[in-house]
C-alpha cells in the first residue's frame, strides 16, 4: 500500500518498509525489527515510539491529538515534525516518507 523510509539512529542507514492497511509507523518499525521499544504498545505512556516525520510528508498526516501533544511536549530530542510512532496511521498519501529515528528515547514509564 504504501513505502516508509525508516532513517536508523545513525543518521545514514535506511530501511524500506511496506505498510498494509490501518498499520502505524510502530507496528512498521517492529515488522522491520527496528530498534524502537513501544513499551506502551500504543497506550501513550512511554514516548518511545518517538520519531521525526520528513518535513514533507509532516503536515499532510492527521494532527496529533492533545494527549499526543503533551507526551511530546515532554519527549527528548523533541523535533518540529515529531510525532509518536503509535498514534501516526499510514495511508497511501505516505507513500515515500522518510521517517528518522532519534538517537535516543526516554521512557516515561519508568
Ligand atoms: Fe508508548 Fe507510543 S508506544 S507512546
Amino acid at each position: 500500500m504504501a513505502d516508509i523510509i525508516f532513517v536508523l539512529a545513525d543518521g545514514e542507514t535506511q530501511k524500506k518498509i511496506s505498510a498494509e492497511q490501518g498499520e502505524t509507523l510502530l507496528d512498521l518499525a517492529h515488522k522491520g525489527q527496528l530498534d524502537v521499544e513501544g513499551t506502551c504498545e500504543g497506550s501513550m505512556a512511554c514516548s518511545t515510539c518517538h520519531m521525526i516525520i520528513d518535513e514533507n510528508y509532516f503536515d499532510m498526516l492527521p494532527a496529533p491529538s492533545d494527549e499526543e501533544e503533551y507526551l511530546l511536549d515532554l519527549t527528548f530530542g523533541l523535533k518540529p515534525t515529531s510525532r509518536l510512532g503509535c498514534q501516526v496511521v499510514v495511508t497511501e498519501e505516505a507513500d515515500g516518507m522518510k521517517v528518522y529515528l532519534p538517537e535516543a528515547s526516554r521512557n516515561m514509564m519508568l
